[in-house]
Order: structure tokens, then sequence, then C-alpha cells
């Protein structure tokens, strides 16, 4: 045991197939180990700017406003309440799912009045619910929706959402944590005003930045507040004056992270991302039949399924938490529990960006058959 506590940390690589992180490229490894920078280095500040472009890309925008929050995905979904919400505005938020409950709290806390429009977990909300709340609710500042709700599984259609905003002051907020490099996000297409994610999921970077896009529309809102944003951090126009033109200090940036996030977003572009996209619909389908196969039953609802988390029901007899104590100890496979009230009742399996392969859904099927 000594070596443990007075060595070096060995953690046992594992095949991260739970709700995220994903595995890590060994290149995006190789980055972060190159040397840190100060924060208003020209080398820091061009990596900065290709991160930018390559954002853009995956974000399939024009948006100039496009960067990365040196914090987790919970930061995107801070930063986009704190700077669109003042206290007593409304905000209509669908409500299917732990994230979407988040997202509640997140926008009361900013002082929102906040329309629940509550949808069944496992389900997508109905995009004509959220549209009757917007029409009873004209002055509603933003809808905000989650596109890959982690804790079930499901997909959230946003276009037709999207679209009737587009011709509205309502600003449309979406959470791509989960889906962003893993499933189309078109943000200009569908009409996403504010569209945040997270570098540990699809994106295969380690956990640590939450790229953020936001529309001229949206940036005209900013403009014009009543009051200052309530937080310093998370001040959207702050940040842009570090990664824009002016390059005015903000804080110190995590480079190592953004030489990582910098890789990570190469290797997206060059798989390609309709390539990439059809890579997790493939072997996310196939997923899902094996585990089919298996006995287990698909939790989220068809046709709004998620191709880079599978969610399903255990079946009577399987011990959730000793299954998947066995599947990490033995087989080294991590596999997410059920959250808030479908804990124990589901697992959630990703196959997110590097993870996303062949032969881990193989190690994971072959190590099932074994244990159950
Ligand atoms: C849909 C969704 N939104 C937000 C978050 C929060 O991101 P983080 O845990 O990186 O702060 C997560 C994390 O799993 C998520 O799945």
């Amino acid at each position: 045991m000594d070596q443990w506590i007075v060595g070096n940390l060995h953690p046992i690589p594992r095949i991260l197939m739970g709700p995220g992180p994903s595995n890590v490229h060994y290149r995006v490894y190789q980055a972060m180990m190159t040397p840190v920078i100060g924060y208003l280095d020209p080398q820091l500040l061009s990596c900065m700017d290709e991160i930018s472009e390559m954002l853009r890309v995956v974000f399939q925008t024009k948006n100039p406003l496009t960067l990365a929050i040196s914090a987790t995905g919970s930061s995107g979904m801070e930063a986009s309440f704190v700077n669109f919400v003042e206290p007593g505005d409304t905000v209509v938020i669908g409500v299917n799912g732990f994230f979407a409950a988040r997202m509640v709290e997140v926008a009361s806390r900013c002082g929102a009045r906040v329309i629940q429009i509550e949808q069944e977990w496992g389900k997508a909300v109905e995009p004509e619910r959220i549209i009757k709340a917007l029409k009873e609710n004209p002055q509603t500042k933003v809808c905000g929706l989650v596109h890959g709700e982690t804790s079930t599984g499901v997909m959230q259609p946003l276009e037709e959402i999207g679209s009737y905003c587009k011709k509205r002051e309502t600003l449309l907020v979406v959470d791509a944590v989960t889906t962003l490099g893993g499933a189309p996000v078109k943000v200009d297409e569908w009409g996403i005003d504010v569209c945040y994610s997270s570098s540990q999921k699809c994106l295969s970077v380690p956990p640590g930045l939450s790229p953020i896009t936001v529309s001229a529309k949206a940036k005209d809102l900013l403009r014009s507040r009543k009051t200052k944003v309530q937080s310093f951090y998370f001040d959207l126009l702050l940040l842009e004056k570090y990664w824009g033109e002016e390059r005015v200090y903000h804080h110190t940036a995590p480079a190592s992270m953004f030489y990582a996030l910098r890789e990570g977003l190469r290797i997206i572009m060059e798989e390609g991302l309709e390539e990439r996209f059809k890579r997790h619909q493939t072997l996310g389908d196939h997923l899902k039949m094996e585990l089919e196969g298996l006995g287990f039953k698909l939790f989220a609802q068809e046709g709004f399924r998620l191709p880079m988390l599978t969610s399903v029901v255990l079946p009577d007899g399987v011990d959730d938490a000793q299954v998947r104590r066995r599947l990490l100890e033995q087989y080294q496979i991590e596999v997410g529990g059920g959250l808030g009230p479908l804990k124990g009742k589901i697992w959630r399996i990703g196959l997110m960006g590097e993870t996303c392969k062949m032969q881990n859904i193989a190690c994971l099927i072959g190590a099932l058959k074994e244990i159950l």
C-alpha cells in the first residue's frame, strides 16, 4: 500500500463509457505537455484565434463572439443566464431531465420569473407546447432548452422553436454540452442565439473549458442591459475584450487547456464533421442493438434518442451498483448510473468522441455477457 501513499499518481486508464468525461486522444495529452506561456503572449493569442475559428465550424455559425470559457460546462449555463437575464425577466424552459431542472435553478438565481414546460423524463418536450407558452408570454426574454439531456438520453428538437424565436425578441439558449461534436448543432440555421458546450464529451478534451457562441441579436441585448452583469468572471462583453481584437486582460488563461482544445478541434477538422456525426450515429445504433440483445430496454423515447448517450432500463435482477463496480474494477469500463429519480433504474452509456469505437462496444458487451 505504501507506494500508493507516497508514490506518484498512477490512475489505471479506463474505457470511459459514462455520460462524460470521454477518453482523450494521445495527441491532446501531448499538446498539454507543451510549455505554459503568458496570457497575452502572441502565441497564445493566435492559439485562441484558432480555437474560435474551429469552434465556429463545429457550432456551424458565423458568430464573431465565439470563445471558450475557462471552466466546465456548467459555466456555459451560468454565463448564458447571468448575461441575458435581469431580475424580473420572463424565461421559458422546457424541463424533461436533470440538466433542464438545473437551468431552471440557474435562471431563478438570476431573478427570472421562470415558466416551466414540464415533460416526463425520457421524452422530448413537444415544440408546440414551448411555442404556445411563448405566444402566451410575448415578453419572454429567454427560451432555454437542453439539446442532449444527459440524464435521460433524449435529443430535443430545436428547429421549429428556433424559427419561431428568430422572428421575435426572445433569445433561444441551448445547452449542447453533450451533443456538440457528435451530432449536428446548426446554430445559425436553427436560429439559436446562445449555445454552450463543454470540452469533455464529444470534443474529447479533458474537462475544464466551456465553448460558447453568441448571435448578433443576443449581443445587441447585452449592450442594452439596464444593469451590469452580476458576474465579473462570466461577463461575455469582458470576455470578448480578451478574446477579440482589444486583448484586454480578464483572467490568467489556462494555456494547457487551450492547447488541449485546439488539438481536440484539429482532430475533429481532420475527421470532418459529417464523418464524425455518421460514426456516432452508426456506433450508437449498434450499441443499442447489442444492449437490447442482452435484455436491456431502451429508456429514451423512440425517434428522440441521442446517438452518443444510450439510456437503458436495468433488467430485473441486475444489481446496479454491483455490476457497475465489477465493470470498473475487473474490466476498466466506466458506465453511468441514473441521476435523481432514475438512480438505480437506468444506466447511461456514453460513446462520445474518442470513446466512440467498435472495440469499446465489443469490450462492454463481452464484459456484460460474462458478468450477467
Ligand atoms: C447537458 C449537460 N449540461 C450541463 C452539464 C454540466 O457540465 P459540467 O459537469 O462540465 O460542469 C452537463 C454535465 O454532464 C450536462 O450533461
